[in-house]
């Protein structure tokens, strides 16, 4: 897009580029900023004042500021977008491709776990550990089940950070080696082990936990201290705490 434009010219190439299919929504500044910081192939930024979208960039992450200006453009987000995003803008990126992403998850020795979440099926858990394992230095998040973890709403709820890690779809016979820590309530306590970097961590799904399939491909069954009577934590939440136990950069 260039910067003489008109809105509808803008527009016009916004839906162009928003019916790829290797395209996805960034709604919001928040991921707009992640996923410039890490590498992405930004296309397309609108927004109904640039203006404003610049000040918020030079005030809020400068290090992309320059971008940010260079890509935005006027056009109403309303005619564009189901629901507009508090702070007004919008963008789409190339969403990577699979081989190099299957490549950095097969890769030994493996510097980070990765988190495995077995059959999820909210959009906003998946997003909130694809943060996670971003701010952890996780290897990746995979996923298995019908969810698309490249959903915009977990996008959304990833503020970006899709593109600070590795996010992928596999089945069960196509995971990366190593050894398998399926968390689970009935498990042995996680504060007597130390958790490998090359493990892959694996929590069950929202309403079923751990699948049988899964269960039995485990090395060990771990557990998160919890009071009795409680059943369970939140998916996000146990994530965070299994990760935190591993250690992750700031640890390092
Ligand atoms: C909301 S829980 C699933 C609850 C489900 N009704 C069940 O029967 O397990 C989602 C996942 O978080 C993890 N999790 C939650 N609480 C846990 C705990 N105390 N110890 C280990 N893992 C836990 C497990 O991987 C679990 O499958």
């Amino acid at each position: 897009m260039s910067e003489r434009q008109g809105s509808g010219e803008v527009q016009r190439e916004w839906r162009e580029c928003a019916d790829r299919d290797d395209v996805v929504l960034l709604d919001g500044f928040h991921a707009l900023k992640h996923a410039l910081r890490f590498g992405a192939e930004v296309l397309a930024v609108v927004a109904d004042e640039p203006g404003a979208v610049r000040e918020l960039a030079a005030g809020l992450a400068p290090d992309v500021e320059p971008e940010v200006a260079r890509l935005v453009r006027r056009a109403p987000l309303k005619e564009l977008l189901p629901r507009a995003h508090p702070t007004g803008v919008a963008a789409l990126a190339v969403r990577p491709g699979r081989e190099a992403g299957r490549a950095a998850l097969a890769r030994t020795p493996r510097p980070a776990p990765i988190v495995l979440l077995d059959h999820p099926r909210n959009l906003g858990n998946v997003g909130a550990v694809v943060r996670l394992a971003a701010g952890f230095g996780a290897t990746g998040v995979v996923t298995r089940g019908d969810l698309d973890p490249w959903h915009p709403n977990v996008v959304r709820a990833g503020a970006g950070l899709h593109y600070a890690t590795t996010v992928d779809r596999m089945e069960l016979e196509e995971l990366p080696a190593g050894p398998v820590y399926a968390l689970d309530p009935e498990g042995e306590d996680i504060r007597a082990l130390t958790l490998p970097d090359d493990a892959l961590l694996a929590f069950g799904s929202e309403r079923h936990g751990i699948s049988p399939e899964l269960r039995a491909r485990a090395d060990h069954l771990v557990s998160l201290p919890m009071r009795p009577q409680v059943s369970s934590y939140n998916l996000a939440t146990s994530v965070a705490m299994t990760l935190f136990h591993w250690g992750g950069p700031a640890a390092r």
